[in-house]
């Protein structure tokens, strides 16, 4: 039967709660025997051996047997952190982003490569059951040729400078129409002084017998 391995949570609100959930999961193969959190857990929240600190230092100076620590804290507290838990040579999961700077992360790199913990960030695929599947060939696929990656992300449409649903230019006239305050036109060259018209423009404004279409005042 495999040992269960004694975890260490910093950080038990926010995201730390679907660690929380995760180590529910995981049932015996886990057990939280300790978290930090400068706002105390919510009743019930925690198993109830589980023993509360008010930040990593306390908790290490009371705690030795931990086999890994979770840190789910904000961003600018990570690096601190994370080099107190793999200082001790406990081995640390800790979330994304891992630290603020390249320079932050090869202090890290260093102090876990000094002390032999090892490390391991949220969000990323190498710890992915997947991965072995993949290897082990479970769905299928045959042989490997190639990996490659696809990324899907979704944004407000104001950002990529597309209109907004139901924003359309001729929404807003008929918005502006039926509220009684339409205005003509504004001309366009509001932007072009006189002198820096292109040679269109110079054509149209000084009565050239063959005037081109003219910029500035096309849609008028
Ligand atoms: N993997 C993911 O999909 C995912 C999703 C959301 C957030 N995150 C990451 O999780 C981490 C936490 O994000 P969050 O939104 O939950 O942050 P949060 O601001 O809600 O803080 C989480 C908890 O950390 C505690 N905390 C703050 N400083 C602490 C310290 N020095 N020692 C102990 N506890 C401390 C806070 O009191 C809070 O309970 C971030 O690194 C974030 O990027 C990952």
């Amino acid at each position: 039967m495999p040992r269960t391995t004694t975890i260490a949570l910093v950080g038990v609100h926010g995201y730390g709660t679907v660690h929380l959930d995760n180590l529910r999961r995981l049932g015996d193969r886990v057990r939280l025997v300790a978290a930090a959190d400068p706002r105390p857990p919510a009743l019930g929240a925690l198993p109830e051996h589980t023993r509360v600190f008010a930040d990593l230092p306390a908790l290490l100076a009371a705690t030795d047997d931990i086999d890994v620590v979770i840190v789910a804290t904000p961003l600018h507290t990570h690096l601190e952190l994370a080099r107190t838990v793999v200082g001790r040579g406990i081995d640390l999961y800790l979330e994304k982003p891992p630290v603020l700077t390249l320079a932050d992360l090869r202090v890290l790199q260093e102090a876990a490569a000094t002390s032999g913990a090892r490390v391991q960030v949220g969000f990323q695929s190498l710890g992915s059951r997947a991965l072995r599947a993949f290897a082990e060939d479970r769905f299928d696929l045959g042989p490997i040729r190639a990996i490659g990656a696809v990324g899907l992300w979704a944004t407000r449409p104001r950002v990529l400078g597309a209109q907004p649903v139901g924003r359309a230019p001729q929404a807003r006239r008929r918005r502006r129409r039926r509220r009684g305050h339409d205005q003509p036109a504004r001309p366009r060259h509001r932007h072009r002084p006189r002198d820096r018209r292109n040679d269109s423009c110079r054509r149209h404004h000084t009565g050239h017998r063959r005037p081109l279409p003219c910029q500035c005042h096309r849609g008028r």
